[in-house]
């Protein structure tokens, strides 16, 4: 049974279990997928890990090429059986350790192979969401195995030509003894998700509660066209310049005149002129940074994005709080992630609010987000997958453009600075001082 709680750690669903087995052909986007899915659970402090069968499978067959695949090869045959159960009964111990979402990435393109996975997981009580990507796209999938397959360790060393041959050969081999999820009609009762050409159409078949809907919803909204997210902290406040947190204050000469900055800042990392969506919070700082862009681009406020709320802290120094509230400066220090504010909120409590924020973009395009300070390391985290005790800590300079774009297991990122001077609002563990310096290991 699921129980879903909300305590000062947000909102916590209990007791689930839940293995994502992936399902499809080779370079269908599988391992993608896992591993989108176990950043955005991650994220979201849910214990999640992928166990991936290539990487068991390379330890007896490194680099094996497309016969090894073939399904009337007795050897092939058992070492793929023996790395899927070592990746299986690893998973197992994992869940046993507490492990909350478990991610089997391999091809499970047999009944056979999903009812020997699924007996498994039921005897333990594990429930099993079956996610399979489908996709004939012949130039995608070429071009896939080109992005990500040549460069893969089965073919470290070799020639990409031949490489994309042999892997071409490989899915041959699979697709002779494939079956497609319920395709037969006669796996009607496992629960699953099928995402057909990159999520144009979607099948959902028996979902069973909140966790399982929160991963299906998040892998609904992924897609894989190419884009960017830029993000922005608001131009430097006059509660910037006076070291005071939270408030609604308006920029400083120097944080006007980023907000002139911004537009031509924003042009030379767009590069080819096209128009941006520009998300920014209610708070009058950022909506202030956007305004001199273009009026082409769309803006739209969110009240997701606003600072996070310090409560009865809010307009103090960090010297001030340290007076009035010495304990609380403490405990704040002390895991900083998790203290939640009196009368105000923790980022952990930011994260759960920026979920939608979250969906959102995975779901659209260029968009541009002119935010604040802590949400901005939340975000960050997000693209990057910094550790959450970490992530609070970052220092995020003002006056700087972050261009953050994904690829195909990983974010790139660059930075532009508009070289406009501007206060540090980073503070180190245990100080007070109004503004200071980072130091070099949290420049990030
Ligand atoms: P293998 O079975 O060899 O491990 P795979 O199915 O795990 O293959 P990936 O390694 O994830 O394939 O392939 C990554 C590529 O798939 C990326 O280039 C990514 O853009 C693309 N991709 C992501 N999602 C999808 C999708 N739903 N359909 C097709 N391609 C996708
Ligand atoms: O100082 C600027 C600011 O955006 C404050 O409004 C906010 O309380 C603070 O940063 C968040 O940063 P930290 O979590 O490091 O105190």
């Amino acid at each position: 049974m699921t129980k879903v709680t909300s305590n000062r750690r947000g909102v916590q669903v209990e007791d689930t279990k839940i293995c994502v087995v992936m399902v499809g052909l080779p370079a269908r986007g599988k391992s993608y997928i896992a591993q989108k899915a176990q950043r955005y659970l991650q994220w979201l402090s849910i214990e999640a890990r992928t166990f991936n069968v290539g990487n068991y499978r390379r330890n007896d067959a490194p680099q094996p090429n497309a016969e090894f695949f073939a399904a009337n090869n007795p050897d092939g045959e058992r070492m793929r059986k023996a790395a899927a159960e070592a990746a299986v009964a690893d998973m197992m111990g994992w869940f046993r350790t507490g492990g909350v979402i478990g991610i089997l990435d391999a091809t499970n393109s047999t009944k056979t192979r999903r009812r020997w996975v699924e007996d498994i997981l039921t005897r333990e009580g594990i429930e099993t969401l079956y996610v399979e990507s489908k996709c004939d796209d012949e130039d995608l999938i070429m071009a896939n195995i080109r992005d990500v397959k040549t460069t893969s360790p089965d073919y470290r060393g070799q020639d990409p030509e031949k490489a994309a041959q042999d892997f071409r050969n490989r899915i041959r081999n699979y697709e002779k003894v494939y079956q497609s999820v319920d395709a037969d009609g006669d796996e009607g009762d496992l629960t699953y998700l099928k995402l057909m050409d990159v999520g144009k159409q979607v099948i959902i078949n028996r979902i069973k509660d909140y966790l399982q809907s929160r991963v299906v919803y998040y892998l609904m909204n992924l897609h894989i066209r190419p884009r960017s997210v830029w993000l922005s902290r608001h131009g430097e406040s006059t509660y910037n310049l006076d070291g005071r947190i939270g408030g609604d204050s308006l920029l400083s000469p120097r944080g006007e005149m980023y907000a002139k900055k911004l537009p031509e800042l924003v042009a030379k990392s767009v590069g080819d002129g096209r128009p941006l969506t520009v998300w920014t919070s209610t708070l009058r700082r950022t909506i202030a940074t956007a305004r001199h862009l273009p009026a082409t681009y769309n803006q739209l406020q969110w009240k997701a994005l606003d600072e996070l709320d310090s409560g009865v802290c809010d307009g103090y120094t960090y010297q001030g709080i340290k007076d009035k509230y010495p304990e609380d400066f403490a405990a704040r220090d002390e895991d900083k992630y998790n203290y939640r504010y009196r009368g105000g909120e923790s980022y952990r409590d930011v994260v759960i609010r920026l979920e939608p924020i979250i969906m959102e973009l995975e779901r659209s395009e260029d968009i541009l987000i002119v935010t604040h300070q802590a949400v901005l390391r939340c975000i960050y985290a997000y693209f990057m997958k910094k550790d959450q005790a970490k992530s609070p800590w970052m220092n995020v300079p003002l006056h700087t453009l972050i261009k953050l774009t994904p690829r195909a297991y990983g974010t790139d990122e660059e930075r532009f600075e508009a070289n406009i001077p501007a206060v540090s609002t980073w503070r180190g563990k245990g100080s007070t001082a109004k503004h200071e310096d980072p130091i070099p290991d949290v420049l990030r």
